[in-house]
């Protein structure tokens, strides 16, 4: 969507991956759905380096509404876990230097049950939303058919423009028609969305990671060529920080994000998490990969019998990220490769630097082989440059 908005894939935190539906505010205060919850971790990016590493969104997901609208028909807050409202959280937000989005849904109710935005409501709840000085609108797909979707994605994204307030608008839209052409029109989506789910919902387990990134490269032809500045294809969360994966686990899900130019919302507790995690999530390296200005999505070069996967992806200034990806699960694997053997065009002398360990490998050509080894579950990622070439002419 050519708003300005998300020329890089947007960063931030969102609720729902880590904290669900959770309404108990009596029994568990802290991590209930509430205004709470969402200054806390406004606090934590904002005073943990988050902010200034681009994590900038804070994202309220569903279950933050009261369960009827106003008397003039307007979303409202739960007036017991929102008590300061809408409007005062973004206001808490943007005074930490950072942005707030919201949930709706397009159909008669949420996923989770709470009002939802029917066509006729559009209009109402984008003005709504801009009025509380909202930055982004994630639109889910529960309640509604498809013709509602088909009517309904356009016009909310007509009246949020029309708001004159820049909102970034995610949509689910796909998500729920299966994520592939010809039903899902991605010319479209580009047009009208700033990004958007193509798949299942992500849960806290490998399992659930595998299973995303196994659909993205099945379907890389159709969703490469189709993400770019302004709009994105969204595997889902970042669960890095909660219970599900290991630290292997967790520095593959991060690399393989930033590969797929892919949003990077964290939904994880920032009041706990490690440092150890922490340090894969703020990657400087990582982060730069993950927003090349370019954003030109990558991809799987190749799957060997192996079940080693080669990812890649293109990237300004003549470089380029190279990911090892083991889908192993029995013992540390080491691969010796080139980029010649890869296909891959390289710069005539380059480095290479090991993302995660820092290390740095100089003087390499098209046809030098080189060695990763790759722990099970685990990846090796390489940010490759341009070596510097100092050209002496002694005879001038
Ligand atoms: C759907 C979405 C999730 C989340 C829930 C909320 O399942 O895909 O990301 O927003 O609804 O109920």
């Amino acid at each position: 969507l050519d708003n300005g908005l998300m020329r890089t894939p947007p960063m931030g935190w969102l609720a729902w991956e880590r904290f669900r539906c959770n309404t108990d505010c009596d029994n568990d205060p802290e991590n209930c759905i509430s205004e709470r919850l969402f200054m806390d971790m406004a606090d934590r990016l904002a005073e943990d380096g988050w902010k200034e590493l681009g994590y900038q969104y804070v994202n309220i997901d569903d279950c933050w509404a009261a369960k009827e609208r106003d008397s003039e028909g307007r979303l409202v807050a739960d007036p017991i876990r929102f008590p300061s409202g809408i409007k005062a959280l973004a206001e808490y937000v943007h005074a930490k230097g950072l942005k707030l989005g919201i949930y709706g849904d397009l159909g008669t109710y949420t996923c989770g049950g709470y009002p939802g935005t029917t066509l006729d409501q559009i209009e109402l709840d984008a003005h709504t939303f801009a009025s509380w000085g909202v930055d982004m609108l994630k639109l889910d797909g529960c309640y509604s058919n498809s013709s509602t979707k088909a009517l309904g994605y356009p016009l909310m994204s007509k009246a949020l423009n029309a708001t004159g307030r820049p909102i970034a608008f995610s949509c689910s839209w796909p998500a729920y028609e299966g994520g592939l052409p010809p039903v899902v029109n991605y010319t479209l989506l580009g047009e009208i969305c700033n990004l958007w789910r193509n798949y299942a919902d992500i849960d806290d387990s490998w399992e659930s990671v595998r299973g995303i990134v196994n659909w993205y490269s099945r379907h890389q032809d159709v969703l490469q060529p189709v993400a770019g500045p302004g709009k994105w294809n969204d595997p889902d969360m970042l669960i890095i920080g909660n219970f599900g994966l290991s630290y292997e686990q967790s520095k593959s899900q991060m690399a393989l994000w930033a590969i797929l130019a892919a949003p990077l919302f964290m939904s994880n507790d920032l009041r706990a998490i490690t440092l150890k995690e922490a340090s894969i999530l703020q990657n400087k390296l990582l982060i730069r990969i993950s927003q090349d200005p370019l954003g030109v999505q990558g991809q799987m070069l190749l799957k060997g019998k192996n079940n080693i996967e080669v990812w890649m992806r293109q990237l300004s200034s003549s470089t380029m990220a190279l990911a090892f990806f083991s889908q192993r699960t029995d013992m540390p694997y080491h691969y010796t490769t080139s980029l010649g053997q890869l296909n891959i065009t390289a710069p005539q002398l380059f480095s290479m630097q090991d993302v995660y360990s820092g290390w740095v490998l100089h003087q390499l050509e098209i046809d030098t082989e080189f060695t990763v080894t790759i722990n099970p579950s685990g990846v090796v990622m390489l940010f490759v440059y341009p070596e510097m070439q100092i050209v002496q002419d002694w005879d001038k």
